[in-house]
């Protein structure tokens, strides 16, 4: 960590389960703070778009894992881009997720995706949403929250964005879809998904995205202010 070790770099980890919107929460959180914005699960999804291009199999464990070290990825306000491609809207299709979740099941891909998302880590803050930011990327982040919400408005969230992409689906599939996707996250190896002991809960099923994120930024600010004073009476008192 060198120089960054000095200066201590704020985390707020959001976790959880697909379609909880907590990827729309925590962006709005960075917003709101004026923090970066890592969405880790895009890191998984562009090792599976690389392995894909350069027809690495999903079951090829050390192939992978060296394709999420070595892919050239780029975040920016234009979109994401793989070795220079757009491929912002290709990321999201139920093809990628539906493989990405097989891919992020391997110890090795998850191994070679860590320090990626660490160098994330930046002054003046970051906020990182995913399944294992606060309890296995960031383990001393400031602030985690476990956001979660009823498989039923997951489902009917996740229906929504599908029909406004233009794509269409049954809510039946949709819902299935994402039983079996709860399903392997929380059973994989390294990492399952799982709502931690150190963790605030959130369940945003009756919330709006607007409560949800005055939520986050609440704790946000309680942490803080406790902190700081912390700070004070250990400079009055060391
Ligand atoms: O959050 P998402 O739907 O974009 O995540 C895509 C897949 O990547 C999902 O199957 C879970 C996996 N993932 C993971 O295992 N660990 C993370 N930190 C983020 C995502």
């Amino acid at each position: 960590m060198g120089a960054l070790s000095q200066t201590r770099v704020p985390v707020i980890a959001i976790d959880g389960p697909s379609a909880s919107g907590k990827g729309t929460v925590a962006a709005r959180v960075a917003q709101a703070l004026g923090f970066h914005y890592l969405d880790s699960g895009a890191l998984y999804r562009l090792t599976t778009l690389a392995a894909i291009a350069a027809a690495i199999a999903l079951e090829d464990e050390p192939g992978l894992a060296e394709v999420a070290r070595t892919m050239q990825i780029r975040f920016g306000a234009d979109g994401v881009r793989l070795a220079g491609r757009d491929v912002t809207e290709a990321l999201r299709t139920e093809e990628v997720s539906a493989a990405t979740s097989r891919v992020a099941a391997w110890p090795a891909v998850c191994a070679a995706l860590l320090e990626r998302q660490r160098g994330f880590r930046q002054l003046p803050g970051l906020v990182a949403d995913g399944r294992d930011m606060g309890s296995i990327v960031f383990p001393d982040a400031d602030v985690k929250v476990f956001l979660s919400a009823s498989l039923e408005t997951r489902a009917e969230r996740r229906y929504k964005q599908l029909m406004e992409k233009g794509m269409y689906a049954k809510m039946a599939d949709v819902v299935e879809e994402l039983r079996r996707r709860d399903a392997r996250d929380a059973s994989r190896p390294v990492a399952p998904l799982k709502h931690y002991p150190d963790a605030f809960f959130l369940d945003t099923s009756g919330l709006s995205v607007e409560q949800a994120v005055a939520q986050v930024l609440d704790w946000w600010r309680e942490r803080a202010s406790r902190r700081g004073r912390e700070t004070d009476r250990g400079g009055k008192s060391p």
